[in-house]
């Protein structure tokens, strides 16, 4: 029921913005969906997906979603394909990732910049970050108090209110940079938006450092291992071998 009331309130309209993103990924790009939902609006795009030779991995806290959007993914026999998974974006630790897209996520998130900081190290060297995000047009007290009741009417977190200064401020803090931002709908009151970044330098370096170090570490401890193998007792090293 609940992802029933999901795909007709959300899918049709982010299906459009999905389009957008698979669209200027590079062909044969690894994305990760952070927060798939149902999976309805990725599902849509499966024609551009397959042309594209695009895979998807998917990751939400919500479970009804998640069981959903795995149902769907094997009807539309594309399960080689997208990969969803029960996850909260902060414990991913797959990739690395062409793409790492947030639609409609990014700004609910409890720590948007911590999730920044986080999947940055996942992506590729050239690696970018999408973002689709509905954003008032002028400050609405109205609607800021309201948009956060309609959780309790459609069962669908839509977060809060997003104002496009806010969101650029929370980019920077994150470390990155804005190299595309343009409209994909506007409406009188609201516009519907495509905003693409890069991770600036340091942050990859620091990303690639860290992965050196662990690369650093896993060589030193094969090193060890082996030593300890030349320097094994022969008996040791028979005993080894033995079939179970
Ligand atoms: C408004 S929906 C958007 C769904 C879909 N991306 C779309 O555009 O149709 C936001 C989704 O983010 C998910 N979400 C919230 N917190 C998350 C987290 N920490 N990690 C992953 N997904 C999360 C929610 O469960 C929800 O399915």
């Amino acid at each position: 029921m609940r992802s029933t009331i999901y795909n007709a309130l959300i899918s049709k309209m982010t299906a459009i913005w999905y389009a957008e993103v698979i669209d200027r990924v590079p062909y044969g790009a690894q994305i990760l969906d952070v927060g798939i939902g149902t999976g309805q609006a990725l599902l849509a795009n499966r024609d551009a997906l397959m042309s594209r030779n695009i895979h998807v991995t998917g990751v939400d806290i919500d479970r009804t979603y998640v069981d959903a959007c795995l149902a769907a993914v094997a009807e539309a026999g594309l399960s080689d394909r997208i990969e969803p998974r029960l996850q909260s974006v902060y414990d991913h630790e797959g990739g690395p990732y062409d793409a790492i897209y947030f639609s409609a996520s990014f700004m609910l998130l409890p720590s948007p910049v911590g999730a920044l900081e986080h999947v940055i190290g996942l992506l590729k060297p050239r690696g970018q970050l999408y973002f689709t995000q509905t954003f008032e047009h002028d400050r609405s007290p109205t609607m800021e108090r309201l948009k956060p009741l309609l959780r309790l009417m459609t069962t669908i977190d839509f977060g809060q209110v997003t104002y496009e200064d806010e969101f650029l401020e929370t980019l920077e803090q994150g470390n990155v940079d804005v190299v595309e931002n343009v409209v994909i709908e506007r409406r009188r009151k609201r516009s519907y938006k495509l905003i693409v970044a890069d991770p600036r330098e340091v942050e990859r370096e620091q990303a690639s450092e860290e992965d050196a170090d662990v690369e650093e570490g896993e060589g030193a401890e094969l090193e060890e291992q082996e030593r300890y193998e030349e320097s094994k007792p022969l008996s040791l090293t028979a005993f080894d071998d033995e079939p179970e």
